[in-house]
C-alpha cells in the first residue's frame, strides 16, 4: 500500500470522525476494537445508500419484493444451511506475540503485530455469533445472530409466495444487520463483526441446461454494475473476480467477487453466487415442509434454483466514501452523489446579523426542507449562519453538500438567490421560486 493511499484511508476515518459520519464505538469507556457507531450525518448517508438500492432493486421492479426477517432465528435454520458445519475460518496463532489471526487474510505471511513469519497448525474456528435464548445458557437454548440475511428469505420462501403470488423468475429482497465473530477484523468499517447487508435471492426456474442460468448470472454481474455506477463507484477500480472451486462457499456453484481497489488494497466489495436448489432443498429437508413451486401451467412441482447478489452496506459507504473524498491540501470536498449526500443543500443569510436577511433565510429553509410537495424527491437541508459565507462553504464541500443557497440584499428586492455548486464552485442567480425544481432536474441520476 503506497504512503499516499495509507493517508487518504486516515483522512477518511479523521473527517468522518471530525464531521459526524463515523465514531469509534463505545468511545467514553475506551472503545470496543473494530466496532463503529454511525453519527448524524453518516446515519443520513447509510440510509440514502439503502434507499436508492431499494428503489433501484425492488420498488421499481415488478419481479421483486421485499422482506425484514428477525435477527435470532430457530438454531435449526444454521444446521439447514450448513452454517454450523462449515461456516468456519482457519486460525493461526503467532507463536511469538500470540495475536490470533484468520489464515486466509495474513498479508505476506507475516504478523501484522510483530512481524513473525510462524504460526500454529490452522486450527478451523466457526465465526457464527452464539448467543443463549431465555434464563438457561446450555446447548438447548444456543442460538446464533444471523450471519447473512439470505436465510430468512429462503425460510419465508412459501409465505411470500402464498402472498405475493409471484410467479418465477422472480427475487425477494432483504436488508438487515448481520454478525460474524471474525478473527481479524478491520480497516475501519471494511470488516467488521457486527454489519448491515442488502441482499436479494433471485429464484430461476430450474435449469435445463448450464446456459439457463449463466445468462441469468450474467445479467446480474451487469446489474451490479449499474449499481456501482449509480454510487459513484469508477468501474475502473472494480474487478469481477472468478471464485475458484477450491475457494467457493459450501453453496455455491458459481461466484464472482467484486473486487474494489480500496486505499488499503484490492478487496471483495460485493459477491454474486449461483446458490443452485441448495438452500430450498435443505430446509425442505430439515423443517420437513413443501418448499417447492409449482408451475400454474403444468402443475409440476420443484425447488427453484438462486442467484445471489449479496452487496455490505458498509463497504459500499466506504466505497463511496473513497470515490467522494478530494481533497488539495488544506481543502477537502466530497464529492457524493447528490442523491447520496447528507444534505441536498444548505440555505444561508448572507450576513448573520441582518435580522431581515435571516429572516427571508428561514423562510426558504423551512420551505425546501418540507417534505414533498409538488411531486418533488424529499430534500434534507441544513441551515448555518456562522461564521462568514467562505467558510461555510467550505465546511458544506467537506460534508458533499452539493448545492449552497444564499440569501443576500438582492433576494429581499427581487426573489432571486445565489446557488452554488460544490464541485464548480460557479454560482448562478436562481428566481426563488425555481430553486427547488433547480436542484431536483440537477439531483437525478447522470
Ligand atoms: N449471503 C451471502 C453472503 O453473505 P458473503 O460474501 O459472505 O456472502 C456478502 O457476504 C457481503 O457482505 C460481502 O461481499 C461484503 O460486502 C459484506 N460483508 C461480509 N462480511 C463482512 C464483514 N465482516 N464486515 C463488513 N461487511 C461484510
Amino acid at each position: 500500500m503506497s504512503e499516499t493511499n495509507n493517508n487518504k484511508i486516515d483522512r477518511i476515518v479523521s473527517l468522518c470522525k471530525r464531521r459526524g459520519f463515523v465514531f469509534p464505538g463505545s468511545e467514553i469507556y475506551g472503545g470496543l476494537s473494530n466496532s463503529w457507531d454511525y453519527g448524524p450525518l453518516g446515519v443520513e448517508l447509510k440510509n440514502n445508500i439503502k434507499k436508492l438500492w431499494w428503489q433501484i432493486f425492488v420498488t421499481s421492479r415488478d419481479d421483486m419484493v421485499g422482506m425484514d426477517g428477525a435477527i435470532i432465528m430457530n438454531p435449526k435454520v444454521w444446521e439447514a444451511s450448513g452454517h454450523v458445519a462449515t461456516f468456519n475460518d482457519l486460525l493461526v496463532e503467532c507463536l511469538s506475540c500470540h495475536q490470533r489471526f484468520d489464515r486466509g487474510k495474513l498479508e505476506n505471511g507475516k504478523c501484522s503485530n510483530c512481524g513473525k513469519t510462524k504460526f500454529t497448525e490452522p486450527r478451523q474456528f466457526n465465526t457464527l455469533f452464539k448467543t443463549y435464548i431465555g434464563t438457561v445458557e446450555d446447548a438447548k437454548s444456543t442460538a446464533y445472530l444471523r450471519p447473512e440475511t439470505a436465510q430468512a428469505i429462503f425460510v419465508n420462501f412459501k409465505n411470500i409466495l402464498d402472498t405475493a403470488r409471484m410467479t418465477l423468475p422472480f427475487g425477494i429482497a432483504q436488508q438487515g444487520k448481520a454478525f460474524r465473530n471474525e478473527i481479524t477484523p478491520g480497516n475501519f468499517i471494511f470488516r467488521t463483526r457486527e454489519f448491515e447487508q442488502m441482499e436479494i435471492e433471485y429464484f430461476i426456474p430450474r435449469p435445463e441446461k448450464d446456459v439457463d442460468w449463466q445468462r441469468q448470472f450474467e445479467y446480474w454481474i451487469n446489474q451490479v454494475h449499474l449499481w456501482l455506477k449509480a454510487i459513484g463507484v469508477d468501474a475502473k477500480k472494480v474487478d469481477d473476480f472468478e471464485v475458484p472451486d477450491s475457494e467457493r462457499a459450501h453453496y455455491s456453484k458459481r461466484t464472482i467477487d467484486f473486487m474494489y481497489e480500496f486505499p488499503f488494497g484490492t478487496k471483495e466489495l460485493y459477491g454474486l453466487a449461483y446458490r443452485t436448489d441448495f438452500d430450498l432443498k435443505n430446509h425442505e429437508q430439515f423443517s420437513e415442509k413443501n418448499l417447492k413451486y409449482k408451475d400454474a401451467a403444468t402443475g409440476e412441482e420443484f425447488w427453484p434454483h438462486v442467484i445471489e447478489p449479496s452487496f455490505g452496506v458498509d463497504r459500499t459507504m466506504l466505497a463511496v466514501l473513497c470515490e467522494a473524498y478530494s481533497d488539495d491540501g488544506d481543502r477537502v470536498i466530497l464529492k457524493l452523489k447528490p442523491y447520496l449526500a447528507p444534505y441536498q443543500a444548505a440555505v444561508f443569510p448572507l450576513l448573520a446579523n441582518k435580522p431581515q436577511l435571516v429572516e427571508k433565510a428561514r423562510a426558504v429553509y423551512q420551505k425546501l426542507k418540507l417534505p414533498i410537495t409538488n411531486c418533488q424527491l424529499p430534500m434534507n437541508v441544513a441551515w448555518d449562519e456562522r461564521g462568514n459565507i467562505g467558510k461555510r462553504y467550505y465546511a458544506q464541500d467537506e460534508i458533499g453538500t452539493p448545492w449552497c443557497v444564499t440569501i443576500d440584499f438582492q433576494t429581499l428586492e427581487d426573489d432571486t438567490v445565489t446557488v452554488r455548486d460544490r464541485d464548480s464552485a460557479k454560482q448562478e442567480r436562481v428566481a426563488l421560486k425555481d430553486v427547488p425544481a433547480f436542484i431536483m432536474e440537477r439531483m437525478m441520476p447522470r
